[in-house]
């Protein structure tokens, strides 16, 4: 498994996406998942599910510091004390002790980002987490927390997959030795997965079109990629990306698709995002 270094944290590069996923099907698929050999689990406080992957990641009988963890603070309690209260609520729930990354799952124009991220840095005083970061921040927006933080923001988990270029959030990222946490890497599993260029790498490598995307995630500098499945069969298919390499022109072509800037998450809370 590749490790990418951000900050002090090391983030497995493929972790398990959990939004949807509820219940004993979510127990079971972070047991399984981590039985099949994943080492990363993306979980949120507005997901509903942190008592079913911390069930989950306890029944695996995983020890506890070979896995990384990752949860978030919905958008509309990144107020100081509520972001603390919400973090303190997400860890009785998991139930595993501190968390390994916490993050804000959106910013919210309302906050001033001073007190959010001072209060992400709070909560790693606190021992509620290892590591502190962002989600869904702009390039500029990852300047500013970067800039207010004490302690490194280690990641910004934004949409990224072949049909959206995130090249001003993957500069800003390197420029601050963060990762980029790619969510929706899979494009919700839609017409990325047909395209022909896709298609054309896939049957060179003998690999599924869901490999060939993952592969072209983590190849590049400092990107993670979390891809969900409620499929338990697909689980070892999304995490078998570590031994084959993509060819300089196959790179190309899916990297061409970018882009088409097709955006698939796009509440309107979201900020105005990056052109590129
Ligand atoms: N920070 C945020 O604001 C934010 C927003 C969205 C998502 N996320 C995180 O990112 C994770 C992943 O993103 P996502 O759930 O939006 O989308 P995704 O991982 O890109 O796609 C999931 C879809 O792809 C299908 N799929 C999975 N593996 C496949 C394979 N090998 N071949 C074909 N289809 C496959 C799944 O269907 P099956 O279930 O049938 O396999 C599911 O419908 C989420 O679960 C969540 O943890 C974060």
């Amino acid at each position: 498994m590749k490790i990418v270094e951000a900050g002090g944290a090391a983030i497995p590069s493929i972790g398990l996406g959990t939004w949807t996923l509820k219940g004993s099907d979510c127990t079971d698929m972070v047991a399984a998942a981590i039985g099949a050999g994943y080492r990363h689990i993306d979980t949120a406080r507005m997901y509903g599910n942190e008592r079913e992957v911390g069930e989950g990641i306890r029944r695996s009988g995983i020890d506890r510091d070979a896995l990384f963890v990752t949860t978030k603070i919905w958008w509309t309690d990144i107020a100081a004390r509520n972001l603390l209260n919400s973090a303190q609520a997400a860890i009785d729930a998991i139930g595993i002790g501190t968390v390994d990354l916490l993050l804000i799952h959106w910013p919210n124009q309302r906050v001033p980002l001073e007190e959010s991220v001072e209060a992400l840095n709070e909560a790693k005083a606190r021992g509620l987490t290892r590591h502190i970061g962002v989600a869904n921040f702009t390039g500029a927006m990852l300047d500013e927390a970067v800039a207010i933080s004490a302690a490194p923001i280690v990641c910004n988990q934004v949409e990224y997959h072949p049909f959206l270029s995130q090249e001003t959030v993957l500069d800003a990222c390197r420029r601050h030795a963060a990762g980029l946490v790619a969510y929706s890497p899979l494009g919700r599993g839609g017409e990325i997965l047909s395209h022909p260029a896709v298609r054309a790498a896939a049957e060179h490598h003998g690999r599924s079109p869901a490999q060939i995307v993952l592969r072209w995630e983590i190849e590049q500098d400092g990107v993670v990629a979390i891809p969900r499945t409620s499929k338990p069969e697909r689980l070892a298919e999304n995490l078998g990306v570590f031994d084959f390499q993509l060819d300089d022109e196959e790179r190309q072509a899916i990297t061409a698709l970018t882009q088409r800037r097709e955006r698939l998450v796009n509440p309107d809370f979201a900020p105005h995002w990056d052109r590129a």
